[in-house]
């Protein structure tokens, strides 16, 4: 059977990974999450100083690009990829808020999306690939054979982060995961490089009042129909 590309795009927090890594292991394709590389690339940034809730020292981080290395392990127990930084499990970091809080700055920066978008086509040549981001199916993969534009109302997606949130330990309110989902969603659709929006060719996918089965066997659908 060919193989196919599928850009999986959308608002933040619409649980497009977790259909993306349903779908990937139904079809035994291969899973990228790009939000977790730039969330990679933000910590990087914070750790060493290149950026904060008040500063932001782009041409330092700029400069420092090449330094950091990030690839993905299938984790077994878990079903999943986990995120590396320099050969160290980010996985957790990445995720929690003050990196949500900064991630959507650090992804206007130009030299910072060239040196990801390079990656993430070098692991799409071969195809059987889902990658789920922001900018996938108009940049990444303008060519991709199957592009779904995920959206929910901001209060359901502020909701599921909420809870995913709490049941990871994390001490946040309702009200700072809203204005977070809010926010990244108004930086990322109004940047000026790849902003955040729906491919003309894309599904639009909105899942405000569906389950996960529901949502699973629709997008299952979509797939089988072009492959
Ligand atoms: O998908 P996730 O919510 O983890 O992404 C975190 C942030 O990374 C987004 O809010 C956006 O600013 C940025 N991003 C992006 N382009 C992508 C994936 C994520 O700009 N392809």
């Amino acid at each position: 059977m060919e193989k196919i590309t599928i850009a999986i795009d959308g608002y933040s927090s619409t649980g497009k990974s977790t259909i993306a890594k349903q779908l990937a292991k139904a079809l035994n394709y291969i899973y990228v999450d790009t939000g977790a590389m730039y969330r990679a690339v933000t910590l990087y940034a914070m750790r060493n100083g290149f950026i904060s809730e008040n500063s932001k020292d782009v041409p330092g981080l700029i400069s420092s690009l090449d330094k950091i290395n990030l690839h993905f392990v299938f984790n077994e127990t878990l079903g999943f990829s986990e995120m590396y930084m320099n050969n160290e499990n980010v996985e957790r970091e990445i995720r929690a808020m003050d990196v949500s809080r900064l991630v959507s700055k650090v992804a206007t920066i130009d030299a910072v999306r060239k040196k990801l978008v390079s990656i993430q086509q070098k692991m799409g040549e071969e195809k059987g690939i889902v990658m789920d981001g922001r900018d996938i199916g108009t940049v990444v993969f303008p060519e991709a054979e199957l592009k779904i534009f995920m959206t929910a109302s901001p209060e359901k997606r502020a909701t599921r982060r909420y809870k995913e949130l709490l049941d990871k330990g994390e001490n946040v309110k309702y009200a700072e995961v809203l204005k977070n989902v809010e926010n990244r969603d108004y930086i990322d659709s109004h940047r000026e490089i790849s902003p955040l929006k729906k491919a003309d060719d894309a599904i639009v996918f909105d899942n405000s009042d569906m389950g996960l089965e529901d949502q699973f066997s629709r997008i299952l659908h979509f797939a089988n129909r072009v492959i």
